[in-house]
């Protein structure tokens, strides 16, 4: 294929990117999203504070110029995120307790209903586990609401939207020896064995010099694919330039490649210029919209 996502099609996978709302008028933007990706991710207009912006009153307006955008142009859409400690509407950041908890459970139930048919994947939980050694869960408010907490927001975005795949999303959870990666396939593994309904494991695979791509990624989505979930690579970008970012790019696509249950790859923006990054140059495009060395290795490794 001589684009991204024909070339994840030739072995059935897709090939994506988060795009924003604000930048959709931007032509070079839009033109590049159109051509080389087929799953489109919100990159903020989905979260909690952009769709519940009070308490019970919902706005999907952003949300769904994404995915009018997406499905318009025959794209599917990975929801995210249903619940998280970050980015939570001001009525929500200090709540505690059985409030809490419901308040989240009718977030999820109101917005996957909102969009029930649509989404291809979402991430129901994103980010629940601590960093480090510890292995354990975040302290979070959603958290302090009880431990079920995720099982809890799994089983009501099944409730509301039987069809989609329901995603386990995190970062730093690329090396199998982390404590944290150990931590999150234990939670999955016991969800399997509990008949919790979980289809997929995200995979945000932010990296940089200090968290570089793991010699053992393939072994990381192996292991969590023989769990019998899908795996996915949700929000990936990776610092620096040259070669060496080119290198790292092409390891990841093996390891998906690897994994026959590795369904696609989303990188987290189009041009370097567009990154969450503040300084770097982390994406597939450059600031004017040209091919990095990177893309060369990506789709020649498609
Ligand atoms: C980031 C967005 O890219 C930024 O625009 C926003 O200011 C903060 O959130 N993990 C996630 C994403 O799951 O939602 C985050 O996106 C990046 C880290």
């Amino acid at each position: 294929g001589s684009t991204l996502q024909a070339a994840a099609a030739e072995s059935g996978r897709y090939f994506g990117t988060a795009l924003a709302a604000s930048r959709l008028s931007d032509s070079t933007y839009s033109t590049i999203a159109n051509r080389e990706f087929n799953m489109i991710t919100a990159e903020n207009e989905m979260k909690m504070d952009a769709t519940e912006p009070s308490q019970n009153q919902f706005n999907y307006s952003q949300g769904d110029t994404i995915l009018n955008w997406a499905t318009s142009r025959g794209k599917q859409v990975r929801g995210h995120a249903l619940a998280w400690h970050s980015q939570q509407p001001g009525w929500m950041q200090n709540m505690e307790g059985t409030s809490l908890r419901n308040a989240m459970l009718n977030h999820v139930t109101q917005v996957a209903t909102h969009y029930k048919g649509k989404i291809y994947a979402w991430d129901v939980v994103n980010e629940a586990f601590e960093d480090g050694s510890s292995g354990a869960r975040r302290n979070s408010n959603l958290q302090r609401t009880g431990n079920d907490w995720i099982e809890a927001a799994f089983r009501a975005a099944r409730a509301a939207d039987p069809a989609a795949k329901l995603c386990y999303n995190d970062y730093n959870t690329d090396n199998w020896s982390h404590a944290k990666t150990q931590a999150v396939y234990n939670m999955v593994r016991d969800f399997k064995s509990r008949g919790v309904p979980i289809d997929c494991v995200g995979f945000q695979a932010h990296f940089n010099s200090g968290n570089p791509v793991p010699s053992n990624y393939h072994t990381t989505l192996g292991n969590f694919a023989a769990l019998g979930v899908d795996v996915q690579i949700t929000e990936l970008d990776i610092e620096g330039s040259g070669t060496s970012q080119a290198e790292q790019y092409r390891g990841i696509v093996q390891a998906c490649l690897s994994v026959a249950r590795c369904t696609g790859i989303t990188v987290w923006g189009v041009r370097d210029t567009d990154s969450w990054r503040a300084s770097g140059t982390p994406l597939l495009f450059d600031g004017n919209g040209n091919k990095k060395l990177a893309y060369n290795y990506v789709l020649d490794a498609l």
